[in-house]
């Protein structure tokens, strides 16, 4: 491991040589500066893990170094020196962030003693901050995007870096999944960074032709690199940051690693519970079609024999096991979609019968509608009965989003890429990042009365036709979901 490495600033040549060689003895790498100026120049150039500030420098005193050096290196821990020490100026120095207070001339025990607290409570706030973090990013399971998200920012804030980016190997390009602090590079640099780690396999610090310094490490799962974790630093990097970044590199692996097999686990297990739901459905199928001729037979009965209230209460049975029997039918057919009957359809006027039906199937709000469809849309090759499924589920979604009030539009156009683009929106309720992440999922519902088939089944027809679908949600504000869909078969 590198040497720690400490900065000495007095205008006092002689004392500059003694320290040198103390601290050189204690193993340290020491840069020596005789006046603020060359101080800052120092600080400018790389990180530090410790400082002696002589108090009296003209014309800039050392505590006005101090917070010029913490402006740079917020947890430079500073020692400050004098040889005229008082009780008030080393509690004036501590107020302002010195670490700790040094009177010349110096008992070499006490100097040695308090410049390696001084470290080791450096190595210990890093520490400290980096548990915190990693904690942290542990405890966000859940999407992919959050855990890197996480890993990004507490990277950012334990390695005190300017930027922090987090790139991903997809199909042999970087791509960045995840990025925190002031970008002032562009993208493309980093990357270049990434790639230079994952071809070394270990963490390196790459300076470039303007002297900038950027620090990357890779990201390794299951034996090989998966990406790098990027990090655009301020000043050159101690040993400690380069360590710091193997540890945020291997964490980032561990939660890549962890939610790609938990995707993995929960669409099994999914496809196990639709083929168990599957089976289910089927095994209701016929039970229904009994209940239904005796509902169908108890209601004629109970009308010829003038029992009204009966016949009623019969009729309401009835239309209830059709209900079920719909239910039955999508379940079943979900499990293994037919062929698609393709006919041209006219989507715009598709779009309003589902509307109207989709209103009466969610009454009693105070919901407006409001239609702005492309009259020039042309006709599109689709399948009318299962697209009818999507756009109906879209709308009934919208609809019951929007518990006291809002507006409902429905737009349709073509895209520049020929594709049919429909928006179901609304300014209902929105979603959650979690709802959001599982509205796919079968049987993921959030509403009382919900099944949790809608979007699942919406999707699959989607797809089915070659299509796709992008949702766009805040909570509390409303969600939007477009539909694309080729004109014709591909
Ligand atoms: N427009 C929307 N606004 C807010 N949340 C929505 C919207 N659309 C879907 N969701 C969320 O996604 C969940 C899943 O939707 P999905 O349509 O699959 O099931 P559901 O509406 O709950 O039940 P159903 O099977 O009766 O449609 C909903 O429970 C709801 O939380
Ligand atoms: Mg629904």
């Amino acid at each position: 491991m590198k040497a720690a490495r400490a900065l000495i600033v007095d205008d006092d040549p002689d004392i500059l040589e003694v320290l040198e060689m103390r601290l050189q003895s204690m193993g340290l790498d020491v840069a020596l500066a005789k006046s603020y100026q060359e101080a800052v120049t120092l600080l400018d150039g790389r990180g530090f893990d410790v400082a002696l500030f002589d108090l009296r420098m003209e014309p800039v005193s050392g505590l006005k170094l101090m917070e010029a050096a913490h402006e740079r290196q917020p947890r430079l821990p500073v020692l400050i020196m004098t040889a005229h020490g008082t009780i008030d100026n080393a509690v004036e120095a501590l107020r302002q962030g010195a670490f700790d207070y040094l009177t010349k001339p110096f008992v070499p025990e006490e100097l040695r003693g308090k410049v390696s607290r001084a470290l080791s409570m450096r190595r210990w706030t890093r520490d400290r901050t980096l548990l915190k973090a990693v904690g942290e990013a542990l405890g966000s399971s859940g999407t992919m995007d959050r855990i890197f998200d996480a890993i990004a920012q507490a990277t950012v804030e334990a390695t005190e870096a300017e930027r922090a980016v987090v790139f991903l190997l997809e199909d042999g390009r970087l791509v960045p999944m995840a990025s925190a602090g002031v970008a002032s590079r562009s993208i493309d640099d980093l990357a270049g960074t990434a790639e230079t780690v994952i071809e070394r396999k270990i963490p390196a610090a790459v300076t470039d032709t303007d002297g900038r310094v950027m620090l990357g490490a890779p990201l390794f799962v299951g034996g090989g690199a998966a990406g790098a974790l990027v990090v655009e630093a301020r000043v050159e990097p101690t040993a400690d940051d380069l360590d710091l970044l193997a540890i945020f590199s291997s964490q980032a692996a561990v939660a890549l690693k962890n939610t790609r097999e938990l995707e993995r686990l929960r669409s099994g297990a999914l496809a196990a519970l639709g083929r168990m739901a599957t089976q289910v459905a089927h095994e209701l199928r016929n039970p229904l079609g009994g209940l239904k001729l005796f509902a169908e037979f108890l209601q004629h009965r109970l009308g010829k024999a003038g029992d009204t209230e009966g016949a009623d209460v019969a009729g309401k049975i009835d239309r209830e096991v059709d209900h079920m029997t719909d239910l039955v039918r999508e379940i079943t057919q979900f499990g293994r979609p037919g062929s698609l009957r393709r006919v041209p359809t006219n989507l715009n006027g598709l779009l309003e019968s589902c509307l109207a039906l989709a209103q009466a199937r969610v009454t009693g709000k105070e919901t407006r509608v409001s239609l702005e469809l492309d009259p020039g849309l042309p006709p599109a090759a689709l399948d009318p009965r299962e697209i009818r499924k999507v756009f109906l589920n879209l709308i009934v979604n919208a609809l019951e989003a929007m518990e006291s009030g809002g507006t409902v539009t429905l737009r349709t156009r073509r895209t520049e890429q020929g594709l049919i683009e429909v928006a179901v929106e609304d300014t209902g309720c929105g979603m959650s990042e979690e709802t959001r992440a599982r509205i796919f999922d079968l049987f993921f519902t959030t509403k009382d009365s919900g099944t949790g088939l809608g979007m699942a089944i919406a999707s699959a027809v989607v797809e089915q036709h070659g299509g796709r679908m992008e949702i766009r949600s805040q909570l509390g504000r409303g969600t939007q979901v477009r539909v694309l869909l080729p004109l014709g078969a591909p």
